[in-house]
């Protein structure tokens, strides 16, 4: 455990990211504190601006079922499918960050980083999805890192949930099972009881819609079921829920004293219109709120609740198709109110842009039938290794323009943004491809007037590209996966990166 003295360092920069204000925050207005300076000039980043890396559990630790770890989804899935991994590959072993975490901080330190978004693996902490069993490797091992990290002045920003449930909650049916949400809570439970005397930012799903998308196709997303249009509805409605208790749970019991604060990370691409038509801008919106939309409405919006044009379309192709009631689920008032405004940050995941148009795809039913859009790629963008990733930085300014005017007020940290190459050293296009995007978040903070107020970069490390296995790479620093000892190594793109993360600014011409 850390001292007490190193801990109040902490909080101390703690204070200078939450502008100072933190023990003045009270519930409803306490996102407003998290607001930033004005930066001195167009190509600076403002005081206080978190600058690091993000990794996830099951996609780095390895150690698979080591001391006491429970299963979860995706050992289960690649382990009987492994065929549903690029070269077979999975998480058992992985960066081995479970026992290499010391390399990561200082791989961390080295690119001058002063925040590190990592995830905990929730059957790590508790091998049955539940409070019975509490291991406590599992919460040795983070209370490692976290002193670890802190002691190198690098704030961690913690998800509690990267996708790897414990196989035990899947067996009563998964995050379509409402019951979950009771599970989230005990677990988040232990979350703040253990770590929360150090870990002050807590993001408690990362990308719901993945998570949900493994309820609605097989071979893509752990669990691999295929409930289309059903399934991952009703996953969606348990996680906005589950996240929505997480949020009071520490309002009511946890933020006094912890001073902390609580979001979630939504994923969105940009959704260009491929025409100006009206029909197109209505499709590239409907796509944001059927992507966006069907949780951040809920949460960060004025009225709460599902956006009015997902409730519409889902409602009538249920009817249409002889249902007696919707398979979109409905909140009561009394949710609506509770749910509403339970985020003091939003955390958006950004890599690409498509073009959208109106049109009939997806089977009956699907999420993609009841939006009806057809996104596609642009064609004069460069493509990295991933099939949906080109390179488009003016998207994401406009997402984060967009973002911002469609839900005023909350500060935004952008959890995710990256690049994937197929593993070279000299990462020319990785470095191009961060300053880039950085120069665009820039604009949309200093032009644009936007309270952005931290970035971590995907990812730290080369890791497991989920079914895409070790071949796509995302990594700042390179591993070997061959070697037993996974050795990391510094790709090119980490020299610029350092350099931006201690300047704390970038060259002007991006920016002339
Ligand atoms: C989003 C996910 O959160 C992360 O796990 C994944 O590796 C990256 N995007 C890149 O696809």
């Amino acid at each position: 455990m850390l001292s007490k003295g190193v801990v109040s360092l902490l909080t101390a920069c703690l204070a200078l990211v939450a502008g100072s204000t933190l023990g003045a925050a009270t519930a409803g207005t306490h996102r407003r504190h998290l607001r930033l300076p004005r930066a001195g000039a167009v190509n600076q980043f403002p005081d206080g601006f978190m600058l690091g890396a993000a990794t996830a559990s099951y996609q780095i630790e390895g150690g698979w079922d080591a001391d006491g770890k429970g299963e979860n989804i995706w050992d289960r899935m690649f382990h009987e499918h492994p065929e549903y991994g690029t070269n077979g590959d999975n998480g058992d072993v992985a960066c081995d960050s479970y026992h290499k975490y010391a390399e990561d901080v200082q791989a961390l330190k080295n690119l001058n980083a002063n925040v590190y978004r990592f995830s905990i693996s929730w059957a790590r902490i508790l091998p049955n999805g539940d409070t019975d069993v509490i291991n406590q490797a599992g919460l040795d091992y983070y209370n490692s890192l976290i002193d670890l990290l802190l002691e190198n002045g690098i704030q961690p920003l913690v998800t509690m949930y990267h996708w790897d449930l414990p196989q035990s909650l899947q067996y009563i049916g998964g995050w379509p099972n409402p019951i979950l949400a009771d599970y989230f809570v005990e677990y988040a439970r232990v979350l703040f009881e253990n770590f929360g005397d150090r870990v002050k930012f807590w993001i408690t799903f990362n990308e719901p819609a993945a998570v949900v998308s493994g309820y609605a196709s097989v071979g893509r997303a752990a669990p691999s079921l295929p409930a289309p249009g059903i399934g991952d509805y009703l996953a969606a409605h348990t996680i906005i829920k589950a996240h929505a208790r997480v949020y009071h749970l520490y309002q009511e019991q946890y933020k006094a004293s912890q001073q902390g604060y609580v979001g979630i990370t939504l994923n969105s691409a940009w959704n260009e219109p491929a025409t100006n038509s009206t029909e197109d801008i209505e499709a590239a919106e409907r796509a944001r709120q059927f992507e966006v939309g069907i949780y951040a409405h809920p949460i960060f919006s004025e009225e709460g609740d599902y956006p009015p044009v997902m409730r519409q379309r889902v409602d009538a192709n249920s009817a249409a198709e002889g249902r007696p009631r919707s398979r979109l689920p409905s909140f009561t008032s009394e949710e609506v109110a509770y749910i509403r405004g339970t985020s003091d940050f939003f955390g958006v995941n950004h890599y690409s842009s498509v073009l959208s148009t109106s049109g009939e795809t997806g089977t009956i039913p699907s999420k993609e039938h009841d939006a009806g859009v057809i996104s596609y790629s642009f064609d004069s963008y460069p493509q990295a290794a991933s099939s949906w990733l080109q390179v488009i930085p003016w998207g994401f300014r406009k997402l984060l323009n967009w973002i911002a005017a469609e839900y005023p007020e909350y500060p935004i940290i952008v959890t995710e943004n990256g690049y994937s190459d197929w593993g070279e050293l000299d990462d020319k296009n990785r470095t191009d491809y961060y300053t880039s995007y950085l120069a665009e978040m820039l604009k949309a903070i200093n032009t644009d007037g936007n309270n952005v107020i931290g970035y971590t970069a995907w990812s730290l490390l080369d890791n497991l590209e989920w079914t895409d296995g070790f071949a796509i790479k995302f990594g700042l620093y390179q591993v070997d996966f061959n070697d037993p000892e996974r050795p990391r190594t510094a790709k090119d793109s980490v020299q610029t990166m350092a350099q931006i993360y201690a300047s704390k600014e970038l060259p002007i011409e991006y920016f002339e």
